[in-house]
Formats: structure tokens, sequence, C-alpha cells
């Protein structure tokens, strides 16, 4: 029998209502792409009754298509909804499926078997309660098997069923069940996983789904769904202790003033004392509002709007939680990432970093070993490459609360997302803060910029003038210092090749040697403009990552970013220290514009396209500029 799709409204009100007290567990499934997940889930829906009359006739006319034979229907078809997923033979992202029996809900997030798609794996997991490793009978554990269950342990998933899978293609053999498990449960037992459950079983012919199979007389444990439907789920967020990111102030007028948000853990009444983190103020929550009226009481994964009863300054970000429990503040960290981005990380480039609510800048200050997950080998390292997983040290722009993962996996989880890219190239869960973090402040003082600037008679400044080498920076910045210093104003030129003889001497040009560089001359450029300078900096500085750093230290204010924009070919031409002959004979490795990549500036503040502008008009033209901006008069 299937539900059909009209359904009148009383028969959906009766069905919603029987279902409406029953439990949920939420899991998910991996595997490689050929073990069967997508037939695995296709069934689990099929079984449960829950596919619509409209689908069941697509799913016909597809399988028809594809050529299925046997069953008569291609249960992967159902899930696979997209043809283009169907045709490169991978799920590209998590797609949620809910269905329910008789005992309990399910929402199962299938999980992309490739193994770039780590990173939807890692999202999909973080809030599981239990999770099926498929493995395909004819292969047995294999490194993404190995790789899947590690991910599963890191991210604290206590349940696991090890879903030996095409049982019908090794003739329903228990020699080969029994050997698959006993070498995952060496596995499993290395990495914390010893309590798994491995269930023979045919997706495909439907061995052991929802009943005990006939053809596996041998195995006298529960089918996959009586499994499920059974397990004890221990709610961990429902535990943990109260905690609510806020999206949004919600100010519909002046007497009305609540915080918005998903409650993450725990659980909040009205009369309840509450801390208010980073900044640690307390009061007392008033109402809790929602769309059907005032709860006396809310809970993990519930949305709702809370007042409180005195007027404290809260904004988006801030975390509400249990007074006497908060969470820690901190600004630095050590955390678990998994890396996701295609090129390897490097160590100290700005990142932008979504923890709950807020979204921070961060670095990754130090990489500090990569875990093998074959052999679960820790080796030292400096960085991570695509799918690795190691521990890194971090920092943040600005303290966040937070709670270590083992305790609340929505407190202590985070992204790493590229600047430029807009992509996720991590993923991160927080062991714990860095002590160091509490104990440094910052040192205030009387004579600050805005005295040092008052004895000085302009406005500090650094511009930033980037290129390829030979590109004319250097010259353009020695012009321009000249023309300030007669002018009268303080000035200090800070050049590439200069600052590698001393402050930098240690760094070479590999790209995680220029990140490096170019962040500790940021942080110089910032002293010198804080102590009331115009500072002209001239480095290649090749990355836009880097240069938007820059810019988000020293602030739109100060920052002045100009593009020296000479071609390739002319700068080649030009090779004024003959370095680009020396990188073309393959003296010179890792040479920019030759072997290593520029980044040309999106929207610098000044261009100057050195095939049409001469040295001395640039020079005057950025002086313009200066006194446009009243950084000189
Ligand atoms: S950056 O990329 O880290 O910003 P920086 O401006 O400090 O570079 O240094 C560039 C100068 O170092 C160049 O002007 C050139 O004289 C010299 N140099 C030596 N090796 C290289 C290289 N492999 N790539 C670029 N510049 C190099």
């Amino acid at each position: 029998m299937t539900v059909s799709s009209d359904l009148i409204a009383d028969d959906i009100e009766a069905y919603l209502e029987r279902h409406a007290n029953k439990s949920m567990l939420r899991f998910i499934t991996c595997g490689s792409v050929d073990d069967g997940k997508s037939t695995l889930i296709g069934r689990l829906l099929y079984e449960s009754k829950l596919v619509f009359d409209d689908q069941l006739t697509a799913l016909e006319a597809d399988s028809r298509k594809s050529g299925t034979q046997g069953e008569g229907l291609d249960f992967a078809l159902l899930v696979d909804g997209l043809a283009a997923e169907r045709e490169q033979g991978i799920t590209i992202d998590v797609a949620y499926r809910y269905f329910t029996t008789e005992r309990r809900k399910f929402v199962v997030a299938d999980t992309p078997g490739h193994e770039q798609y780590t990173r939807n794996m890692v999202t999909g997991a973080s809030t599981v309660d239990l999770a099926v490793i498929l493995v395909d009978s004819r292969k047995g554990i294999l490194t993404q098997t190995r790789r899947h269950s590690y991910l599963v342990s890191l991210l604290g998933i206590k349940h696991v069923v090890l879903a030996v899978n095409k049982l019908d293609l090794v003739d329903y053999s228990q020699e080969v069940f029994d050997a698959i498990t006993a070498d995952y449960a060496e596995f499993a037992h290395e990495i914390g996983l010893d309590g798994f459950v491995a269930i023979p079983l045919s997706a495909y012919m439907g061995d052991n789904l929802t009943e005990r199979s006939a053809n596996t007389p041998w195995y006298s444990g529960p089918s996959l769904i009586e499994h499920l439907e059974s397990v004890d789920i221990d709610d961990a967020a429902a535990a943990a202790p109260f905690r609510m990111p806020v999206q949004w102030v919600n100010r519909p007028d002046l007497d009305f003033r609540g915080f918005s948000g998903q409650i993450v853990s725990g659980t909040v009444s009205p009369g309840d004392p509450i801390r208010v983190l980073p900044s640690g103020k307390t009061s007392t929550v008033e109402r809790i509002v929602t769309m059907g009226g005032d709860l006396d009481v809310a809970g993990a994964g519930r949305s709702v709007t809370i007042t409180l009863a005195d007027e404290i300054d809260i904004s988006r970000g801030d975390v509400l939680s249990i007074a006497d429990n908060p969470p820690a503040v901190a600004d630095q960290f050590e955390a678990c990432i998994v890396w996701m981005g295609e090129a390897p990380m490097l160590p100290e480039r700005p990142f932008l970093c979504q923890i709950g609510t807020v979204t921070v800048t961060a670095r990754i200050t130090k990489p500090k070993h990569k875990i093998n997950v074959n052999t679960l080998e820790k080796t030292a390292t400096t960085t991570l490459a695509l799918n690795e997983i190691g521990v890194c040290n971090l920092s943040f722009d600005r303290p966040v609360p937070f709670d270590p993962y083992v305790g609340n996996r929505d407190t202590g989880s985070f992204i790493l997302i590229d600047r430029l890219t807009n992509g996720t190239v991590g993923a991160g869960m927080i062991t714990h803060s860095l002590r160091r973090s509490d104990n440094i402040h910052w040192q205030s003082v009387d004579v600050d910029e805005a005295a040092h600037t008052r004895l000085k008679g302009h406005q500090p400044a650094v511009l930033w003038f980037t290129g390829l080498s030979g590109s004319g920076k250097s010259t353009i910045a020695n012009d321009v210092e000249r023309q300030l210093h007669a002018l009268g104003a303080h000035t200090y030129l800070l050049d590439g090749d200069n600052v590698r003889h001393g402050l930098n001497r240690d760094l070479g040009f590999t790209a995680a040697d220029r990140v490096e560089n170019i962040r500790r001359v940021t942080e110089v450029t910032r002293l010198m403009a804080d102590a009331g300078l115009i500072v002209l900096a001239s480095f290649i500085s090749p990355f836009e990552a880097e240069r938007h750093a820059a810019r988000e230290l020293i602030g739109e204010d100060q920052f002045v970013e100009i593009f020296v924009d000479t071609a390739l070919a002319v700068a080649e031409e030009r090779d004024p220290k003959g370095l680009y002959k020396k990188a073309r004979r393959g003296e010179l490795v890792n040479f920019t514009g030759i072997d290593s990549p520029y980044e040309p500036p999106q929207n610098p503040d000044i261009h100057i396209d050195t095939s049409v502008t001469t040295t001395e008009d640039a020079a005057i033209a950025i002086i313009d500029y200066l006194r446009a901006r009243g950084t000189i008069s």
C-alpha cells in the first residue's frame, strides 16, 4: 500500500497526531560510492510506506528507463533525485529524508560517498544520534570506511551500525560477514567505537532490512529497522546546560525587546537566571515567546524569542546561557580540524569562521599534528591537505563564547570559509582554549594614537603598494615618500627586499612564508600608523586574503591599497634585478608570475596602469588622493 498524495485534511491531522508523540532518531549513512547507500535509503522510505503515488509512478518509469532488472524497482533512483548526480555516480550534497514507522520517526542525512565531499559528511553528521556505516561484502573494510568511522568517532556519534551490505552477492556467507565484522572490530576499538552493531544486509533484495531474512539463518540479531526503532538514544543536547546563540534582536516597538534564536542545548523556563556571553552580564528570563503563544519551558531544538527582566546590551552572536554554568570565552583555541580546501591549508592566513551565530576572522596559527586515519598515527605537520585531519592552534580576532566539543556539539564546533571563493575549507571541533588567551590583556596607554596625531599635523595612513616584482612599486613609493617628506609629513617606507634582510630574514617565498611575511609587515605598519606616521609598504603581497586582512587590521580610514598594474611581459622585459631570467632558467623557484600566483586586487583604492601612467604622474595622483582624503592638508 502507498499513501496517496490526495489525503484529505482530516486524514492528515489524524496521521500527524498518531506520529507526533513518537521519539525521533536522526542518523546518517556513510559509505563509498557503490556501497548501496541510496538503495538502502530508498528502500527504507519505500518500506515505511511513505512513498507517494506520483513518486512511485515516476520511479517505475525511471526504473524501466535505467533498465533495472530483478525486483523491478531501482530504489536508488528514489533517492538520487538529480539526473546529473546519477550520471556522475555520486551524490553531491547532504539530503535530509524523513520517514516513520509505528514506533519511531526518523531523519536520515544522506551523505555523499565521494572522498572529496567529506565536508558534507561533517556538516550532516554534527546533529545525529547514529551512523550507519555501509560496507560492500565483496570489498570489506576500505580506507573510506576507516575515514568515515574516524570522523563518526570524532564527531561524537555514540551509536554505530556496521551494515555489511550486498550479502546476496557473496551467497549470504556467514564467513564473509564474520571476517568483515572482526576486521572492523579491531579498528573500531582503537577509535572508541566498541559498541557498534553489525547487521548482515542486502538493501537491494531487502534482507534484514525490516524483517529478519530467511537467507541468513545464522544471524540472530535484529533487522536494521528493528535496531533503529529500539536503540536507546541519550539526548546529549537536552542534558547539556542551557545555551542559545542569539540570531537576532527582536524589537518591533519600544515596549518589546526579545532575543530570538534556536536553543541548542538544555532547557529554559521563565524565572531562570541567565548569563549573557561574552559580556558576562546577568538577568532573569521573563517570557519565552513563540508563534503559538508563551511557553513554560522550552528545550533544545526549539526556536524561541526570550525576553529578560533587565535591559542589558545583547546583540547577534551573543550566547544566552544558564547563569551558573556558562560557556567559556576565549580568542585562542586548540581544535581538531578536518581540512576540506582543495589547496593545502596555509598557517596564519585569515579565514572567515562561523561559530554559533557569529562570524569572526580566524587564523590557524600552528598546525600541530595530523592523523593517519588508517594507522591512527600522529605525525608532526606544518599544513593539512584536502581531507586531512589534524590538531591545530587557532586564533580569532575577538573573544567568543564556546564549550569544548565533547560537552556541546553546537557551541564547540565551527567552520572555516575562504574569503575569496566563499567555499568551506575546514570544519573544526574545539578541544580547549589556550591559556595564554586568558592571560594576555591589552595594556592601555595615555599617549594614544590621537595624541600622536596631534603632534604630527597630519593623519596617519598606510599606503599599501602591491604588484609584480619589477612593476615599479618601490620607485613610485620612493617618489611619494620624497614628496610627503618635503611637505613636512612624518613617513616611513617599508620595502620587501629590505624587511627580508632583518625582521623577516627567516622567511622564503613559499606561499606559507609569503603569508607570514605579509602578516608581520601588516602588524609593523599598524604599530607605525599608531605612532602617527604615514607608512608606505611596498610588497608584492600576491594574495587577496592577506591584503584583505591588512585592510581589516588597519581599518578603512587609514588603509590605502595601491595596485601598481604592470603586465607580466613588461615586468619581465624590465627585469631590473635579473630575477625573471633566473626564474626562467629554473634557478629560482616560486617566482611570482612564473611559478607562483599573483591575485590582482579586485577593488584597489588607487589603480595605476603603468602602461599609460608615468612614475611621476602616479606619485602626484597619490599625493592628490591623500589631500582629498584629508590625510594631509
Ligand atoms: S611577498 O610575495 O612576500 O610580498 P616581497 O615583496 O616581500 O614578496 O619580496 C619580493 C622581493 O623579493 C622581490 O622584489 C624580489 O626582489 C625578491 N625575490 C626573491 N625571490 C623571489 C621570488 N621567488 N618571488 C618573488 N620575489 C622574489
